[in-house]
């Protein structure tokens, strides 16, 4: 599994070239994005309207189960990237006092996040991780060839390999966003994984981990969330309190009336903040540590605001990030 730039990749294709809101007592696995800001809305001018008299778009056409892509549903449903690829460097920044230039996501999928990192400053590279070539290569398509410059590509580099057999090379951060390691069901395993990150770090190098939990993700149910033109739909399918094996589903319904089913399904463990900090020290990690997500007293659910804290509230559903540093 040699690893391969983006850019060769490219270059191959074309010829010359996850879901939790948290809930403080009262909803499902909708990915809170750390901090999330509503772009600001320019309001245009009469002057500027009569001058630019918009041409006549043709009408979209609806979408169906037939016509959407289940990555592009997922990523307006699941993701925020050009926020939280900023939202990590800040975080890097407050915590290390260093500037965030080599980061490595594993898990990557389409690799949005990575090719929003390599967009926000010159320096930055990323290396993207995964082991489904299809999901890689529908990245590479329309993520990394329609969001960056030939400059940019050659800032992140593509592995198509398991997260367990990749160490180098060495970054200043390593990130495993949207519970994606929980796929990892034994001590051993995760542990194992755990220590491949550790190796993979330089010095100072800070690993950040998202983590689930509350009551409310425990239950059998199905919640929804309407985007313009489909509804997301995040299913519990069922919990096992005594090996804490989690099988979720995400499905997308359209306004014909037709629905992609089972466009993702997770088989995981849901691994608890305890154990994940266990593991975490026993790999090495130095500064262990959760950062728990704020509540919005007005909504009752997340904010967007992840703290340092040593206790946790009792959230009927929450998301959190457990962080450990390289000595
Ligand atoms: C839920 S998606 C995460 C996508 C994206 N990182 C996000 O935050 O939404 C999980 C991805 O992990 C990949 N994956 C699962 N197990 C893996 C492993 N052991 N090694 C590498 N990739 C793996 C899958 O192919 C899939 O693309």
């Amino acid at each position: 599994m040699a690893p391969s730039t983006a850019t060769e990749r490219s270059a191959t294709k074309t010829g010359t070239s996850n879901r939790v809101v948290k809930k403080a007592t009262q909803k499902a696995p909708v990915k809170k994005a750390p901090v999330r800001k509503a772009p600001a809305k320019k309001t245009p001018t009469k002057k500027a309207a009569a001058k630019k008299a918009p041409a006549k778009k043709p009408a979209k056409k609806a979408l169906t189960a037939r016509t959407a892509d289940k990555h592009i549903l997922y990523q307006m449903s699941v993701q925020a990237p050009d926020t939280d690829s900023k939202t990590f460097g800040r975080w890097f920044k407050k915590y290390t006092g260093r500037e965030l230039r080599a980061w490595r996501e594993d898990f990557c999928g389409t690799s949005v996040l990575s090719c929003h990192h390599v967009k926000n400053h010159k320096d930055n590279t990323a290396v993207g991780v995964d082991f489904h070539r299809p999901t890689l290569d529908w990245g590479i398509k329309h993520n990394v060839n329609e969001l960056l410059s030939d400059e940019q590509k050659k800032r992140l580099t593509l592995i198509e390999s398991d997260v367990l057999d990749v160490t180098a090379p060495k970054v200043d951060c390593v990130l495993a966003l949207n519970f994606s390691y929980q796929v990892f069901k034994t001590r051993e395993t995760l542990g194992k994984y755990f220590k491949q990150v550790y190796k993979s770090l330089k010095p100072g190098g800070v690993f950040y981990l998202d983590a689930l939990g509350g009551p409310d993700v425990m239950q059998q149910k199905t919640d929804r969330t309407r985007h313009k033109g489909f509804t997301y739909h995040w299913e519990q399918r069922s919990f096992d309190p005594i090996s804490h094996r989690i099988v979720c589903a995400i499905h997308f319904s359209f306004p014909d009336g037709t629905m992609k089913k089972n466009a993702f399904v997770y088989d995981w463990r849901m691994w608890t903040l305890p154990e994940l900090r266990e593991l975490f020290v026993a790999a090495g990690f130095d500064d262990v540590h959760v950062m728990w997500e704020g509540t919005d007293q007005d909504t009752m659910s997340g904010n967007g605001i992840f703290r340092r804290k040593e206790v946790g509230d009792m959230d009927e559903a929450w998301i959190s990030m457990v962080v450990g540093r390289k000595k």
